[in-house]
């Protein structure tokens, strides 16, 4: 458990000072704080926000009223502004100048257009780092960031969580009136360009962190984190270091895993400093971040103090065109995994260029595609990234909707087509969750971070994740990820890959899943570890044994699989397991699944099928990313009874389907450069082309198609 630095009083009475429904009547999103997290929970949006990161002062005070015109042509609403501007809001200390945005937001409001404000945090000026230089991060070298980019501040520091309520306070209180201010994000990707913090100022946090945790008492630290090892014994918290990985060696697991718990931690209290700062200011507006970066626990108290979670998308990231539907779809499904539909921030609308990348121009048609696919995954609201390409900075290539010129070109018109079609998407869209079959547990922050403290070089549970994802993907089935924790609702198959730390709360309700006719799938390794990443000494795979029904009874690493290659048989066809291997005992009454067919193992029990009510836990002795996976997926799909989303869907058009208690919105999205004949369609109204669809269509190439039909 995390320490709680919000008191449970405070909590509810900050829940309860929030009011029930928009008390504005405006566009924009009734607070949903309090609301549990899950992936089937919608946002409050009452419109779709659709704009643009908009950046006045890189000079676009003087093009404002054409671009709002623009804006307006393009179907725009909305616009962020301010995140990276503290240096204007504020040029030196304690005086404070919001004229500048005033304005902006003045005039881009009397045409329609409303405005997000961001907390400037994650660029502080640079009086701030030369009269606080103590507030700067120091990497895990003990090198002091500098100014001079961006994100040089320590989120554990006292003095700058000073500071950043001050601003915070500023801005809140200067802004609370303003009716064109509809909501909020919180600084800038918390963690995007690194998580670590070694400065004196975290060293500090971390005693208050430790001593809240294990409730003042160094014994309880000592016994949790094994400290006997390697005479690491703890006389005081104040002698607890901060784990830098490798310097000397390999540390600790138990300490390193509580290490990246306190970095979320203090990640969620430096929001959560802002976030009371501007509810209190303004009850009406709504609050965002925007995501998804390491060491940042979104499921917890971050993503609860937040009335809808923000992920930023760029597909263009991933290099290999043919990669990158299947990508961005898993990226999207996992940040829905941590607590429901979500805002986008920030969209990819061009190609991105830093010092050392510069992506692909995304070809005609590509954008669209990369906005449905985003639609369809669980956006309730999306800005793209940005309004126009900056001349100067480190991103003066990075392209936004109109190029450096102003010249509206094909980016621009490809975004207004979307925008115009949104007029009718984005309504049906709103309250509509996605649904799914099948799943895969990701984002569990323990389990990610207890895997990279002590690794041994396997490929993470996420990363074994989004392979499985990728498999039923492309095969048109109806996936998506839940943690879980979640309600697994509606799901008929579910796997969890490799979870090492399984917290027993989770167990009651994969039980009567299960026996209500779901198929549980638990890849090796599970159940393994205690809370605190230490090893269990109970029969593996643990505190899963009475769901498995069987025992792990041999495991190894393959560091050479194709020197002493074990296999497994999968559907009569033998496959090369690279990772790991288990040697199982099934207990009775569970059946052996698959049996491994090679060396020392040859006809041992490779994965085991426990009939448990109407459904079944199947146990498998090895890692299934690569081969394993790709072999196992149509089998346990057979198991499942799941299908893919529609069986008249050629391969390369994706399937997703969002629905509400009313209706059902069936995205068609064709991912390849050809045309694509699509049958068996229900009928219904294609939303996109505004037309009646009955049985089939063609779609063109990188085009998209939303029917709407009753559910
Ligand atoms: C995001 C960031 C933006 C901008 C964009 C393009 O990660 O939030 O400020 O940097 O990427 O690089």
């Amino acid at each position: 458990m995390l320490p709680r630095f919000l008191p449970i009083m405070t909590a509810l009475a900050l829940a309860s000072s929030l009011p029930a429904a928009n008390p504005s009547g405006q566009p924009g999103l009734a607070p949903s704080a309090n609301r549990p997290p899950s992936h089937l929970r919608t946002s409050t949006f009452q419109e779709f926000h659709w704009g643009v990161a908009y950046y006045p002062e890189h000079g676009e005070l003087a093009t404002l009223d054409q671009d709002a015109e623009r804006m307006l042509a393009a179907g725009m609403n909305t616009v962020r502004m301010a995140e990276f501007a503290w240096d204007l809001m504020e040029p030196e200390e304690g005086r404070y100048d919001f004229s500048f945005f005033d304005d902006a937001i003045a005039r881009l409001g009397a045409k329609g257009i409303r405005t997000i404000l961001c907390t400037p945090t994650a660029a502080p000026p640079r009086w701030l780092s030369l009269s606080h230089p103590e507030i700067l991060r120091v990497d895990a070298r003990g090198v002091v960031q500098r100014h001079g980019s961006r994100q040089h501040a320590s989120t554990a520091s006292d003095v700058y969580r000073d500071y950043s309520r001050k601003i915070t306070r500023a801005m809140a209180e200067h802004f609370a009136n303003n009716p064109n201010v509809i909501g909020w994000q919180t600084d800038n990707e918390f963690n995007c360009h690194f998580s670590e913090d070694y400065s004196a100022g975290a060293a500090q946090a971390w005693i208050g962190f430790l001593r809240e945790k294990f409730h003042d008492d160094i014994a309880a630290l000592n016994r949790a984190w094994g400290t006997a090892f390697w005479a690491q014994t703890y006389a005081r918290f104040e002698d607890v270091p901060l784990p830098a990985a490798g310097q000397p060696t390999h540390l600790n697991p138990a300490h390193r895993l509580d290490y990246t718990r306190f970095i979320a931690w203090t990640v969620a209290r430096f929001q959560h400093d802002q976030v009371e700062i501007l509810r209190a200011a303004q009850p009406r507006w709504w609050i965002t971040h925007n995501g998804m970066f390491r060491l940042v626990d979104y499921r917890g108290q971050f993503g609860r103090d937040l009335d809808v979670l923000g992920c930023d998308v760029y597909p263009m990231f991933t290099w290999d065109p043919r990669q990158r539907g299947a990508t961005q779809a898993w990226a999207l499904d996992a940040a829905r995994a941590w607590t429901g539909n979500f805002f986008v921030p920030e969209h990819q609308s061009g190609p991105g260029g830093q010092t050392d990348y510069f992506h692909d121009n995304p070809e005609p048609g590509e954008l669209r595609r990369m906005l449905y696919t985003s639609f369809a995954h669980g956006a309730d609201s999306v800005l793209l990234f940005r309004w126009r390409t900056a001349r100067f900075g480190a991103e003066e290539y990075w392209c936004g909707v109109l190029d450096h010129d102003n010249v509206p070109r094909r980016r621009y018109a490809e975004v207004a087509q979307v925008g115009a079609e949104l007029a009718r998407v984005g309504p049906a869209l709103l309250g509509t969750h996605v649904a799914i079959d099948t799943a895969i547990a990701a984002t569990d922050f323990d389990n990610t971070n207890a895997h990279e403290a002590l690794h041994f070089n396997l490929p993470a549970p996420d990363q074994v994740a989004a392979e499985l994802h990728g498999h039923f993907w492309r095969a048109g089935y109806r996936v998506g990820a839940v943690h879980p924790g979640d309600t697994l609702r509606g799901l008929k198959l579910y796997i969890i890959p490799h979870f090492t730390i399984i917290d027993t709360a989770w167990l009651p309700q994969l039980e009567s899943w299960v026996r209500d006719g779901g198929v549980l799938v638990i890849g090796a390794r599970a159940g393994t570890k205690d809370a605190d990443n230490n090893v269990t000494t109970d029969l593996l795979p643990g505190v899963l044994r009475p769901l498995v029904g069987a025992t792990v009874v041999e495991y190894g690493r393959q560091n050479a699989p194709e020197q002493r290659p074990l296999e497994l048989e999968i559907a009569g066809k033998r496959v090369l397991s690279r990772e790991w291997y288990e040697q199982l005992a099934p207990d009775d009454g569970t059946e052996v699944w698959l049996r491994w067919a090679t060396r020392h193992q040859t006809g041992t029990p490779a994965a085991t099928l426990h009939r448990l009510g109407k459904g079944a836990v199947v146990y498998v002795g090895t890692y299934l990313n690569g081969a394993v996976g790709g072999a196992l997926v149509p089998e346990l799909a057979k198991l499942a009874h799941v299908l893919p989303a529609l069986a008249g869907a050629p391969a390369g058009v994706e399937v997703v389907r969002r629905e509400a208690d009313d209706r059902a919105l069936w995205f068609l999205i064709n991912h390849t450069e050809q045309p694509q004949y699509v049958t068996g369609l229900p009928r219904g109204r294609d939303l996109v082309a505004d037309r009646d669809v009955r049985d089939e269509l063609t779609l063109p190439p990188r085009g998209v198609a939303v029917i709407r039909t009753p559910r």
